[in-house]
C-alpha cells in the first residue's frame, strides 16, 4: 500500500481522548480525524481506546463499535463490509484503503485514520465525491450500440469477455484517484485514474460501438494526458487493479485510431 504525505494534517491539534473500558484486556488506540465544517471549529484528532478482545478484526469493526458504543457523532460511510460497495474508503496509517478489508492487526502501533486526502470534507471521514461522480457521468458509463439489437442478447466470446478482467472489478472507491498527485493538482480538469479505468472498461467491451465517440471525448490535454505514470493508483488500489495500465491502453487506442 502506497503511503502519502498529508502535510496539513500534521498541524491538527489533539482533541478528546476516550479511555478504554475498565478491565480492558488488549487496549488499542485509534486516532481519528474529526471535523464539522459548519461548527466553525478547526479539525481535531480524537483518540479512542478500544479493547481488542471485544472488537471485530477489521478497522471498520472498530469504527462501528466506536459509533455504537462510544461516540455516535463519529461519521463515516460504509455499507457492504465485504470490500464490494466501495463506501468505506479512507486513509489508514498513511495509505488509502477500505476500512472493511483492512485488519486492525496490520497496524503495529496506533491506528491513524483520516478521510481520503485532498478532498473537501463533509464531516469527519466523509469527503465530497460529487465532483468525481460528475466526471464519471461525463464518460457515459454504459454500453452504447448503433446496430439493431439482436433478438436476445449481445454475445461475447470467452476471449472478448477476458478483455474486461482487471476492469470490471473496480468498485469506485476512489482510493486511486485521491492518491494521484496529478489529480490533486488538476482535479477539476484531469479525470483521474478511477474514471479513466472506467472509460477504458467500455472501450474494451466488444459489445460497445461508441469507440470513436469515447476516444474523441478523452482526447484532451487535461482529461487524459495529465497522467504521468507515477503509479500511486496501482499501488493503493484495494482490489489490486492497475488504472495506469488502462490509461496507457487508452492512449494507444487514440494513436492507433488517430483520433
Ligand atoms: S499513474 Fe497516472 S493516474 Fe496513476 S497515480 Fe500516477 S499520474 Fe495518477
Ligand atoms: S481502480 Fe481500484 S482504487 Fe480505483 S476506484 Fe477502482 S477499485 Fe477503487
Ligand atoms: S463497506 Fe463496502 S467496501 Fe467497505
Amino acid at each position: 500500500m502506497a503511503e502519502f504525505a498529508l502535510p496539513k494534517n500534521s498541524q491538527i491539534k489533539p482533541g478528546r481522548t476516550w479511555p478504554a473500558p475498565s478491565g480492558a484486556k488488549k487496549t488499542k488506540r485509534f486516532r481519528i480525524y474529526r471535523y464539522e465544517p459548519e461548527s466553525g471549529q478547526n479539525p481535531r484528532m480524537d483518540t479512542f481506546e478500544l479493547d481488542l478482545a471485544d472488537t471485530g478484526p477489521m478497522v471498520l469493526d472498530a469504527l462501528v463499535k466506536i459509533k455504537t458504543e462510544v461516540d455516535s457523532t463519529l461519521t463515516f460511510r460504509r455499507s457492504c463490509r465485504e470490500g464490494i460497495c466501495g463506501s468505506c474508503s479512507m486513509n489508514i496509517d498513511g495509505g488509502n484503503t477500505l476500512a472493511c478489508t483492512r485488519a486492525i492487526e496490520d497496524s503495529p502501533g496506533d491506528v491513524t485514520i483520516y478521510p481520503l486526502p485532498h478532498m473537501s470534507v463533509v464531516k469527519d471521514l466523509i469527503v465530497d465525491l460529487e465532483p468525481i461522480w460528475a466526471q464519471y457521468e461525463s464518460i457515459e458509463p454504459w454500453i452504447q450500440t448503433y446496430t439493431p439489437s439482436p433478438e436476445k442478447e449481445r454475445l461475447q466470446s470467452p476471449e472478448e469477455r477476458r478483455q474486461l478482467d482487471g476492469l470490471y472489478e473496480c468498485i469506485l472507491c476512489f482510493c486511486c484517484t485521491t492518491s494521484c498527485p496529478s489529480y490533486w493538482w488538476n482535479g477539476n480538469r484531469f479525470l483521474g485514474p478511477a474514471v479513466l479505468l472506467q472509460a477504458y472498461r467500455f472501450l474494451a467491451d466488444s459489445r460497445d460501438e461508441a469507440t470513436q465517440h469515447r476516444l474523441e471525448g478523452l482526447e484532451d490535454p487535461y482529461r487524459l494526458y495529465r497522467c504521468h505514470t507515477i503509479m500511486n493508483c496501482a499501488q493503493t488500489c484495494p482490489k489490486g487493479l492497475n488504472p495506469a495500465k488502462a490509461i496507457q491502453e487508452t492512449k494507444k487506442l487514440i494513436v492507433e485510431r488517430k483520433v
